[in-house]
This record gives C-alpha cells, structure tokens and sequence, in this order.
C-alpha cells in the first residue's frame, strides 16, 4: 500500500453541552437544581448579586443537571466533580451557552456524550473538577483560561450562576453576578475545619450576603490576570448554606488542579482524539462475486467512544472499483457503510479515508473492514485498512 494516501488525518469534534448556574447565596449542597420557572424571578437583585450583561461572561455554561460550568475547550466544560454520578459515557447532559437568558431562543445547547470525574475527589485528595465532554464543537466558543500558578489566589473576584438568589430559593432564569473577597485558609479553616487547603480556595465577606449557592456548582470563580483578561481561579463546590456570615463559600482552588485538568483534557478531546493509528497491513484477497471479506483492527487504549468524524483509512487494489460495497463495522457488530456499488465506476482501486460518525460506538474493540465484491468479472484485494483515533 502507499503509506502517502492514508496521512488524511480527520479532526475530531466534541459536543459541548451549555448550562446555567445560579450565583450567590447557596447551600452546601448540590442537589440537582429544579428547571428554571417558565417566566423566571424578575428580582434583580440576588443574594448580594445583579444581572449579568449579555456577553460579560461569554464561556460560561448552564448544565441541565443542575450546575454552571465554563467553556474549557470547544467541546469540553469544565465543572464540579461533585455535579456529575462517574467517569464514562454520558448523554444525559444538555450544556447551554451564549446567554444570560435560560429562555433565549437563540441559546447554544449540545449535548454530552462523555464525562470525566476527578477521580481523586472521592479520596482524601479532593479536588472538585469534572470535564464534560460535548457530542459536537460549539466551534469558536470562548474560552476560559485556568490559573496555572497562585499568583491570582488572591484578591477580588467574581462569581456567576443561574442558581439559587437566597439559601433555599429557586433556580434563576437571567445569570446573576458578585463579587466576594479571597478569604485566607486559616481564616476559612475556622468556618470548615476538615476544609483541604490543598485544594480549596474560599471566598467572601465576614458579615456572609454574598455568596454562590445551590444551582451554582461548577461554576467559575474568576479575576483579571496582570493583562486585564479573566483567570479561572475557583470552581464552585460548597459552603455551609449561602452567604451566611463568617461562612465563605469554598472553591476548587483551580491553580492545584489545572495541570490535571489539562492532561485529562488532553486524552479526552483532540482533533484525533488520541493520534491512535491501528492497521491491518495484510493482504485480503477479494473473491469474484464472492462473500464478503474482512480486515480487523483491534483498538485498545483509547478513552471512550470513538469520534465523530472516525478516519477510516482504506486501501484495496481493484481493477473495477465499482464492484465493491466497503462497510466499517465496529466492535458491536453495527455497520457503517461507506461505499456503495456502481456498475458504471469503472476506475480502479479505493484508495481513500473515509470519515465515519463513529461516536455511538465505544473505541476499543475489535473493528473490522467488510468489502465485498458483488458484480462478476474482475477481483482484487484489501491492500490495507486503517484507523485514526
Ligand atoms: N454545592 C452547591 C451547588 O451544587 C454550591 C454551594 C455553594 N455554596 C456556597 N455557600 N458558596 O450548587
């Protein structure tokens, strides 16, 4: 085979799911939030928080669980481990992005289709982060930049969500907005004793009034870096009610967490989701008007489903190309198929990468090549088969 026609490589995509958080005044909770009213609070003022202007915060997220998240990548949100059930396949999340307004009709939704769980939160290590990964780009989203250092663990910062505007109150319709103050560890080690100061950052006022609260979860905590642009420096995880005094809220503290974070996003997403190349290199010959032969790849090591756009690399010497019908079959036994007969496609050869939506389909397994000839007169045979991942 000529190695030179199988490098087409496919850029993956990832859905990205958008949802609305709630801000300020929250409990330590994270139930998941109920469905904002039809018609929405009109308050305009929540637990020590205003409105957001349209566009003020654009990476932000509204998960359909229930929390806020941010817009990590094009296809990946980051939020609270503690807002999401457990690592693998998940489609039940429905992000929404590029409003304030939870009704506006031209909000930007996608759906998940993976989810990524810290999974250090469930051990004395902590940290409350999660990845969620969505089943198609919202291409060209903002994104926002995580803290890599502890420079920006201090100071003013600002908080947003679609959550509850009082401890105990109802989900929110517009995005709310507030800013709360860095409190040191040892001050919010009194609030929360068993607080990991490893991995937690907290935030507000003595006299407590503003605050995240429940809905809030996942979102951002957030300040300008050095060159006026907003850093990532906390991730909404819980407090004791919401913003009663002498109980800041406690934040993931994101500059212990985002090296990890880049990596899991790292095996998570990508335009090949990994640069995993399997092929079958040996010759399959192809019988007149025949049965149908196979060539298999055995997949392993790839997190998750396999992409959207799978690159499905096919090289097969022929001398009527128009006898073959080409499926990819995956792991399961379905079949995707992509190339059909033509009695009149005289040419030879199919030498070519094809792009499979391949998502419903976990990655690793055994994949397998179907070509079968199904005109009398000429044969040939599968040269070489190829997956990109
Ligand atoms: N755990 C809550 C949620 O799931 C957020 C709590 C924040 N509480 C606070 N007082 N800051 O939405």
């Amino acid at each position: 085979m000529t190695e030179g026609n199988w490098l087409r490589r496919l850029r993956k995509t990832v859905l990205v799911a958008v949802g609305a958080a709630a801000l300020v005044a929250g409990t330590a909770t994270h139930a998941a939030a109920a469905p904002p009213p039809s018609d929405g609070p009109v308050t305009p003022q929540v637990v020590g928080g205003t409105r957001a202007a349209q566009g003020e915060f654009p990476w932000m997220v509204r998960l359909s669980m229930g929390c806020g998240g941010s817009m990590y990548t094009d296809t990946l949100v980051l939020t609270a481990a503690h807002c999401v059930n457990s690592t693998g396949n998940n489609s039940s999340i429905t992000a929404t992005y590029g409003t304030v307004d939870l009704q506006d009709p031209n909000r930007v939704t996608r759906t998940s289709n993976y989810v990524y769980r810290n999974p250090g939160y469930s051990t004395s290590a902590g940290g409350d982060w999660a990845l969620i990964r969505l089943s198609s780009p919202i291409t060209g989203a903002a994104k926002l930049p995580l803290a890599t250092s502890t420079a920006y663990d201090n100071g003013t910062f600002a908080v947003m969500g679609w959550g509850s505007a009082t401890e105990g109150g109802a989900q929110q319709r517009y995005l709310l907005k507030a800013e709360v103050p860095f409190v040191p560890d040892s001050t919010c080690q009194q609030a929360y004793p068993s607080m990991k100061t490893a991995v937690e950052i907290c935030a507000g006022y003595p006299q407590g009034g503003v605050d995240t609260c429940q809905g809030d979860s996942g979102g951002p905590m957030v300040r300008r870096d050095s060159a006026g642009n907003w850093v990532q420096v906390g991730i909404v995880s819980y407090g004791q009610g919401c913003a009663r005094p002498n109980f800041p809220g406690v934040y993931a503290q994101v500059s212990a967490l985002s090296s990890a974070i880049a990596s899991a996003a790292a095996s998570l997403s990508g335009p090949p989701q990994s640069g995993k190349v399997f092929e079958n290199l040996n010759n399959v010959s192809i019988p007149d008007a025949g049965a149908a032969v196979f060539s298999a790849v055995s997949v392993t090591g790839v997190t998750g489903n396999a992409p959207s756009n799978l690159a499905v690399g096919v090289d097969i010497k022929h001398t009527y190309r128009g006898d073959l019908v080409i499926d990819l079959v995956a792991p399961d036994g379905t079949a995707y198929r992509v190339k059909n007969s033509s009695s009149s496609d005289s040419a030879d050869n199919v030498v070519t990468t094809y792009s499979v939506n391949a998502s419903a389909e976990v990655a690793n397994g055994t994949w397998r090549l179907r070509v079968q000839d199904v005109y009398t007169a000429d044969t040939g045979f599968i040269d070489a088969f190829r997956l990109t991942f």
